[in-house]
């Protein structure tokens, strides 16, 4: 029975049992508790605990699951994999014990006909309930039902969470398969007794301290590995041999040249490759990129473990994407997802495959000469500064110098290497901006701030309300002092009971504005939020003093803001168009947020086409132009995920969040100015797109009024150019096209022109020859450009005299150029076309040289050019009439002799 009948039986059985048949979930689970889904119970994590309602109380799933809990194992057994299939049924407070169990076995024996006489069952040590079920209700012998400890038995998804007791079937490969020990029994490590299908009584829930409390109600889990019982159904004897893994490995034995059953440990390469090219395959369809945290980190080491173990076969040029292909052609009936994506998984395991192999071919040789070093000193342990220095100056990941040491009978020194990264994590820590957990800002460590917060207190932010607002002012600071006035021009921070100023802050900068009393004014230069709720605005009294306590008009600049406001609105339209035409993956990294300006960081791992930037402005205008309403509201952050708002990874969030909606198309939680509607955006326009990283994009972009003086001057230029070019705007493309065919047909004929130009001259040129000893020699001054035209004199003269000495010069920007050739006759008769060029340079004030047949040089003093052809004429006499003389003894040298 092949894998895809298998899915259809098991999803079919359940369905015959009232079971609603739910979507595999994706692999980035919504849950921060857990970084990848493991297992299939992940998405219904809620509804165990009573947290979530649906309207359905069965459910089964066929849920892709990747766990790295055993990645060591994977390859060494017939079973361990990184990605899988799981499926599962499950009850939310509706059936327990008896049905599943029941169903589970009838399914097994029954429907797949399994042998009866192989199977086994494990429960948890107290179960008695179980026990009864299997023994008494499903006849197994007691011989069979063996009692396990919470460490086999006991199941949870995590440290914290829903939980139960367990119940296993087990398959007997028989003894052949197994380790063959003498105490070889259920629960032992090899591979005899396979784990098909695990069901779990979720009846607790675990708290932070590890203490066990009863759910609201009873439920269901299962998980039966598709690959496991694909290979009991398929009679082969691991999981790599069924069809679900064929197709790939037959291409990693393509590309590497190497079979399953050559040895031990070429095999174990061979199934690394074919599963972590599954997982690398579904995590990259699932939006994961490539990085160096989290998921990404996940992703990345699978990818670049398997690319280790193709060198490991032979393979030193990439071939992994091409196991990704295979993945993809076997899978993507079933997930159509990887399908939807197939281009981009594809590049984007490319990309990274690339940039390993440039990482290897560094780290490798550095490490083999270590180790050899090391070797040859009898050491045991890679010193963990040159682990450190692998890893900090070139990227190679310390895993791969482990194994590497490893395979070479080495260790790394562990504490060593743990010490410097602690160390190179303590000072990136103290340089990031933002000290810590209480939030203070690090430029603004002063003291002052702390003081002015204890003695003051915090101040209150009322600016997503108001523009402008009476206020009192709180605190006055200069450099480290806290003063009770500021004069007329006096450059000061101020602190106030409220304020409508924003503080800059996720990417959107800080308000400017003005304070005025009735005798003064401030104009604020910028606000930051030095610490939360110190909100400090910089500035200068421009008239009168302000004064401590004093009551002031505190006013924001609010076309400023308004254009602030239409390119943060513009932004989060901006991102969920790039989610739309990129796919998920394409998160927010980072952002600056100006007055109608721009600048949206986002993951994705190649630049984008001219296409896709034009289609995400056009959706994005699409929205300005559709005129959506724009919402902020609070809600605690659990309702806020729920409802599927964007949060920026890696930020941390307080108990109740700011959500801002745009239509019904974009949520995300945002603490910034927007506007009320998309319509205020007016117009935007995205300027470049770049990248700023790996795998991480840049766009920037103009919106409201800046995107209308873009425009308008991109008019402007279209109409001068008309007026240049004595057109109008319209007809100026088939203006444009006139003129360049009127000038490429120019061209065309000056082209022509010059060259009769040039073989006119040249006939001159060849009439001006004079004899000397049956030898034409030629010294003449041309009209030349550069060296390479007056080379070309040379050479045709050459051509059509064909025993010949020429030397011509011409002035080009004030200087002059010369070239002298000669043909070998003459060459061998003794003239020197170098020697000639050195004698007569130095008379325009240069020099140069070459070889016997042609030579160039410059000089600057074009007015000598006529005595330098004079004084030629006379070395060229010389040099065949001398050379006429010395040619026997000069056979074995070339550097004429050139004195008179
Ligand atoms: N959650 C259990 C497991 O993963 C059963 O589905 O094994």
């Amino acid at each position: 029975m092949n894998s895809r009948k298998l899915r259809k039986k098991f999803l079919d059985f359940f369905a015959a049992r009232d079971h609603r048949i739910i979507p595999s979930s994706s692999l980035v689970p919504d849950d921060p508790t857990l970084l990848l889904t493991a297992a299939g119970m992940v998405q219904f994590k809620k509804v165990f605990s009573g947290e979530k309602k649906v309207d359905y109380a069965r459910a089964a799933t066929i849920q892709k699951c990747v766990r790295t809990t055993d990645i060591e194992r994977v390859g060494e057994t017939a079973r361990h994999l990184t990605f899988f299939e799981m499926l599962g049924n499950f009850s939310f407070g509706d059936y327990y014990k008896r049905e599943s169990i029941k169903w589970a076995w009838e399914l097994i024996t029954d429907d797949l006909k399994v042998d009866k006489d192989r199977l086994y069952i494990t429960i948890y040590q107290d179960d008695d309930e179980s026990f009864a079920i299997w023994h008494e209700e499903m006849g197994i012998h007691e011989d069979r039902i063996f009692r396990m400890t919470e460490k086999d038995n006991f199941w949870s998804a995590g440290p914290t969470g829903p939980c139960g007791p367990c119940s296993e079937i087990l398959y007997d490969q028989g003894e052949n398969v197994g380790c063959g020990r003498p105490g070889c029994k259920i629960g032992c490590e090899c591979d005899r007794f396979l784990e098909i299908w695990n069901l779990v009584f979720t009846e607790f829930d675990r708290d932070e301290e590890g203490n066990l409390h009863a759910l609201p109600r009873k439920n269901i889990d299962t998980g039966m590995g598709l690959e496991r019982i694909a290979a009991v159904m398929q009679d082969v004897p691991t999981v790599f041999d069924t069809d679900l893994f064929k197709p790939i490995i037959r291409v990693v034995s393509k590309v590497s040249g190497v079979r399953l059953g050559e040895s031990g440990k070429s095999d174990v390469s061979i199934r690394i490759i074919a599963d972590h090219a599954r997982a690398a395959a579904f995590l990259i369809g699932d939006g994961v990129v490539p990085s160096n945290e989290g998921r990404g980190y996940v992703l990345r080491r699978l990818i670049r473990r398997a690319i280790r173990h193709g060198r490991l076969l032979g393979v030193d040029e990439p071939f992994f994407v091409k196991v990704i292909g295979a993945v993809l052609e076997t899978m993507e009936d079933a997930y159509r997802e990887l399908a939807e994506h197939a281009d981009y998984i594809r590049q984007t395991a490319e990309k990274e495959e690339e940039r390993f192999l440039s990482t290897l071919r560094q780290g490798l040789i550095i490490i083999e000469e270590v180790i050899e070093e090391l070797m040859s000193e009898k050491a045991t342990t890679v010193p963990g500064e040159v682990v450190f220095r692998l890893y900090d100056t070139y990227g190679f990941p310390v895993d791969l110098t482990r194994e590497i040491a490893l395979e070479n009978g080495l260790s790394i020194a562990e504490e060593e290497f743990e010490k410097l990264m602690e160390e190179q994590r303590r000072l990136s820590r103290a340089k990031q901006r933002f000290v810590e957990a209480d939030g203070w800002a690090g430029d603004a460590s002063k003291e002052i701030y702390r003081d002015v917060l204890e003695e003051y207190g915090k101040s209150d932010f009322v600016g997503h309300e108001v523009d402008e607002v009476e206020t009192t002012i709180k605190a006055i600071i200069r450099g480290n002092a806290i003063l009770t006035e500021a004069d007329e021009g006096e450059e000061v921070e101020l602190v106030f009971e409220k304020t409508p100023f924003y503080a800059e802050k996720g990417g959107q900068i800080g308000d400017r504005g003005v304070i005025e009393t009735a005798g003064a004014r401030a104009e604020i230069v910028d606000t930051q939020e030095y610490a939360p709720k110190l909100i400090s605005h910089r500035g200068k009294v421009v008239t009168g003093k302000l004064k401590m306590g004093e009551q002031v008009r505190a006013k924001v600049d609010v076309g400023r803001r308004q254009a602030i406001r239409r390119a943060h609105t513009a932004t989060h339209v901006l991102h969920w168009a790039l989610r739309l035409v990129l796919g998920e993956h394409a998160k927010q990294a980072g952002s600056l947020v100006e007055p109608d300006r721009l600048r949206f960081d986002f993951t994705h791992f190649s630049a984008l086409s001219e296409d896709e930037i034009k289609k995400v402005e056009r959706l994005v205008n699409e929205k300005v132009f559709e005129h959506h309403a724009v919402r902020a509201y609070i809600t605690s952050l659990e309702f806020a995920k729920e409802s599927g708002a964007v949060a920026l990874f890696g930020e941390k969030y307080g108990e109740f969040v700011r959500v801002v909606e745009v239509g019904n198309f974009s949520r995300e939680l945002c603490g910034g100015s927007h506007l009320g509607n998309t319509s205020e955006i007016g117009l935007v326009k995205i300027l470049t797109e770049a990248s700023i990283g790996a795998n991480t994009r840049r766009i920037e972009a103009l919106c409201g009024m800046r995107a209308y003086e873009y425009f308008s001057g991109q008019d402007a230029t279209v109409s001068e150019l008309a007026v240049i070019l004595k057109s109008d705007k319209a007809a100026l493309f088939d203006r444009v096209n006139v003129l360049l065919s009127t000038v490429r047909s120019q061209e065309q004929e000056l082209l022509k022109l010059q060259e009769s130009a040039r073989k006119s001259r040249v006939s001159d040129l060849v009439s001006s020859a004079r004899s000397i000893n049956g030898a034409q020699v030629v010294l003449e001054r041309v009209e030349a450009p550069d060296m390479e035209s007056l080379r070309s004199y040379v050479d045709l003269l050459r051509e059509k005299l064909p025993s010949s000495v020429v030397l011509l010069a011409s002035e080009s920007h004030g200087r002059v150029l010369l070239v002298a050739g000669a043909t070998s006759d003459l060459v061998k008769a003794g003239v020197h076309a170098g020697d000639l060029l050195k004698k007569v340079a130095p008379l325009v004030g240069g020099g140069g040289g070459g070889r016997p047949d042609m030579a160039q040089a410059g000089g600057k003093h074009p007015e000598k050019i006529a005595a330098a052809l004079e004084e030629a004429w006379a070395e060229i006499k010389t040099m065949l009439e001398i050379g006429d003389e010395e040619r026997r003894p000069r056979a074995t040298g070339h550097t004429p002799k050139t004195t008179r």
